[in-house]
């Protein structure tokens, strides 16, 4: 496995490849590797001839009162997770030649982006948007792979390939969670062990949810008025629950199509998220 910091020199590595007539998939992570992040990477394995992980903790993503000092970085050990894999390439940049002086662009998904995580991390997703189109400038990859754990986030790439015609499959991978159901993240290690214990309480409320759903309840603010009620007794501080369109992401008062279920909670230091997909007019689950 090789570790590659310079950007010309990925640019290489991957333009031969496609020479070559191989396939390259590209997994976007800001490190910190879990299995949820393994399971994109097999993935990546299963759908293209050479597999590419960037590890990159993003700096333009994080507001001015976000966790990107703190954000846990360990290299050593994400290359040792990713060893046994079968990877190709790490592509490690270095942040100034990310964003050299005199760096001034940025890529807004203007619509997506102003609901569910948006609305509370307004520079966010023009980070993820931007940081994303220059991966995938840099990998040149012919499939991406982004987790359904961030939703949001992946309707933003989706939308962002499809306004500016940018030759990358994306690749949607299902949400890894812990045997409890809690979604895997990063960020769990922020948890105490006493938040640890609440924390499965959002995935037990949306599978409910899920479940109202599929057998018939169609009130929007039923559905919602029922979560908050679940979140709240559950001891979580709830920032926001929303039932929406699974494609623009905008609140529906009926479900009347797929919509995502989507919440986020504040526990201690930590903020999480999670969601369900949910189309009751598909016999096979969305
Ligand atoms: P990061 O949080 O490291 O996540 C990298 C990828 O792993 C994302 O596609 C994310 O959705 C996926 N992922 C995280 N937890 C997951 C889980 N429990 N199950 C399935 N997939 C999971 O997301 C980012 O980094 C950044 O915003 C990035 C896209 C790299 C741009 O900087």
């Amino acid at each position: 496995m090789d570790v590659v910091h310079s950007v010309d020199r990925m640019r290489e590595i991957s333009s031969s490849h496609r020479r070559a007539g191989e396939t390259v998939a590209l997994v976007p992570t800001m490190g910190a590797l879990h299995a949820g992040h393994l399971a994109l990477v097999r993935r990546a394995g299963s759908v293209a001839s050479r597999v590419v992980v960037s590890i990159f903790v993003n700096p333009s993503q994080f507001g001015p009162e976000e966790d990107l000092a703190s954000y846990p970085r360990d290299l050593q050990s994400d290359l040792a997770a990713l060893e046994p894999l079968g990877v190709d390439h790490v592509f490690n940049p270095d942040a100034s030649e990310v964003y050299p002086q005199g760096y001034q662009t940025r890529v807004r998904v203007t619509e997506v982006e102003n609901h569910l995580c948006g609305l509370s991390r307004p520079v966010h997703f023009s980070g993820v948007a931007t940081v994303v189109l220059k991966l995938f400038n840099m990998c040149l990859p012919d499939y991406a792979i982004f987790g359904m754990k961030d939703y949001q986030q992946v309707r933003v790439i989706e939308r962002m390939v499809q306004d500016l015609n940018v030759g990358v499959e994306i690749v949607r991978h299902p949400t890894v969670r812990e045997s409890d159901g809690l979604a895997m993240s990063s960020r769990n290690r922020y948890l105490t062990s006493d938040q640890r214990k609440r924390a499965p309480a959002i995935y037990a409320t949306l599978k409910r949810l899920k479940n109202d759903v599929m057998t018939g309840l169609r009130d929007a603010a039923v559905i919602l008025e029922r979560g908050r009620r679940e979140l709240t007794e559950a001891g979580l501080d709830l920032e926001y629950l929303n039932v929406c369109d699974a494609g623009t992401l905008d609140d529906v008062a009926r479900v009347e199509d797929t919509v995502l279920i989507a919440a986020a909670v504040r526990l201690g230091a930590a903020r999480l998220i999670d969601n369900v997909l949910v189309n009751p007019f598909e016999e096979e689950d969305a």
